[in-house]
């Protein structure tokens, strides 16, 4: 063995600063729209977030401090370690190194504990006392129940009806960390109450379940709206698993050829990702892939349109690829993919070439997820495994190649909340799903009357 298995940082050697990609993007990210078309001001979102997170909101600065707060926090499971998948490579005969950043180790198990911790302090520097938020796989409603209980907020989760019943452990984390957990559509909101009166058995969405925390926030005594993905804000907290790898490529000597994430709002894709567009921006070279569901393709199959980021269009319009607010997603295990919309900032640069995006089926994805778990022994997040199987497709491509690439990928979270698709997978139940056209023109069409956003120009 030449080379260790772990590149590990220092706790010293934590990134002190979030990298805020809109500093260095080519053209200007099209500005959020209120209802009547018009451009809105930060006021516009005082009711849904706090003044200090609608700054970073709209801040075109390239660096952000990090709190010393959050800082202690951060130091409970950063820096967390990048790995080298050898015996993976060994089952795949490749020539190409695969190296993985371990999200999976902070404590409710995924990278969304990065922005949670960054969010509950900023709101209760704020003053605020609670927040409410939605979560598709659980993950996002443990990180936020976690980040509220360390700096003392209370924290409401609306959870996706069918992530709900799939994940009863999930609920039980939430609670330990003091979240107080109910599934969506619920009877507990106006909006809630409406999409249950039309659709009494509806597995639940992302989509709704944000207009029923949005509702929540704006409804309620010193609340505001947490969320989880897709926001300018949320990203840039997530660019600290970027930055530590490239402090840990480094010191290896080493420079990714393809660096990948799985994309469901965006975040833990940005976070990896952003960093290293920013070096392509300045002139390396490298291919940055995001990787999706076919059940649920935004990237590869949705308009980049204006669309709201929720069912009852509560939310200020977005320029981003979407299939559409009113789109249910299929009932894939990967329940954090699950969303008909992508950040804006990452349809921003993947209109702008520097991404590339793929749509994957989901049991090759739990394939991969199988070969890696008994290769390397960790248990990944069914939505990891879309990032792994994109892993392993690049790692076959570079042995008929013959050529020894550097394969970066992002492990999002472990998945050992998340074993009833497993155990589908293994009974031979898991089926493929792919998105018939006709359904999702049907969904585009929610999309009429909406501003469309302007061409890049230059
Ligand atoms: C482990 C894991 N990875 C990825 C995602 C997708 O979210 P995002 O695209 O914001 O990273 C989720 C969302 O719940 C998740 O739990």
């Amino acid at each position: 063995m030449d080379e260790d298995v772990k590149v590990c940082l220092t706790e010293r050697e934590i990134p002190r600063k979030w990298y805020n990609i809109q500093a260095d993007l080519p053209h200007p990210l099209p500005p959020p729209l209120g209802k009547d078309g018009k451009p809105i001001g930060p006021e516009a979102l005082a009711p849904v977030f706090p003044m200090n997170l609608i700054e970073q909101e709209v801040s075109t600065k390239r660096w952000h401090a990090i709190p010393e707060p959050i800082l202690e926090v951060y130091r409970l499971w950063r820096p967390s370690p990048l790995r080298r998948a050898r015996r993976l490579e060994k089952a795949l005969k490749t020539p190409a190194k695969i190296y993985y950043k371990d999200e999976s180790v902070s404590p409710p198990g995924s990278h969304k504990a990065n922005t949670a911790v960054a969010q509950a302090y900023y709101n209760r520097e704020f003053g605020i006392k609670r927040l409410a938020t939605e979560t598709g796989a659980g993950q996002w409603g443990c990180a936020l129940s976690l980040g509220c209980k360390l700096m003392g907020l209370e924290c409401k989760v609306y959870m996706v009806r069918i992530s709900f019943d799939q994940k009863p452990f999930r609920k039980m984390m939430m609670r330990m960390w003091g979240g107080q957990c109910v599934a969506s559509p619920s009877m507990e909101t106006q909006a809630g109450r409406t999409i249950l009166q039309q659709q009494p058995n509806t597995p639940g969405s992302l989509a709704i379940a944000i207009s029923e925390a949005i509702e929540d926030a704006v409804t309620s005594k010193d609340t505001r709206y947490a969320l989880g993905s897709v926001l300018n804000h949320v990203l840039m907290h997530q660019t600290v698993i970027g930055l530590e790898t490239q402090k840990q490529m480094k010191k290896i000597g080493l420079y990714p050829d393809v660096v990948i994430g799985c994309a469901g709002g965006g975040s833990n894709f940005a976070g990896m990702a952003f960093p290293f567009v920013a070096d392509r921006i300045h002139g390396k070279s490298v291919r940055i892939l995001a990787v999706e569901p076919a059940a649920c393709p935004t990237l590869t199959r949705g308009p980049f349109a204006y669309d709201s980021g929720d069912v009852a269009m509560m939310t200020p319009l977005l320029a981003m690829h979407t299939l559409g607010h009113a789109f249910v997603p299929a009932p894939i295990h990967a329940g954090g993919l699950r969303y008909h919309g992508m950040a804006p900032l990452v349809s921003h640069v993947l209109r702008e070439g520097l991404i590339e995006a793929a749509a994957l089926p989901q049991t090759e994805c739990y394939e991969a997820a199988m070969l890696f778990a008994n290769t390397e022994g960790f248990i990944p997040a069914p939505e990891t495994s879309h990032a792994i199987a994109a892993a392993i497709r690049e790692a076959k491509r570079a042995t008929e190649e013959g050529k020894e690439r550097i394969i970066l990928f992002n492990y999002s979270g472990h998945g050992l909340m998340d074993l009833n698709g497993y155990e589908a997978y293994l009974n031979g139940k898991l089926t493929d799903y792919e998105l018939p056209d006709q359904e999702l023109q049907t969904s585009l069409k929610c999309l009429e009357g909406l501003p469309k956003p302007p061409p890049l120009q230059g």
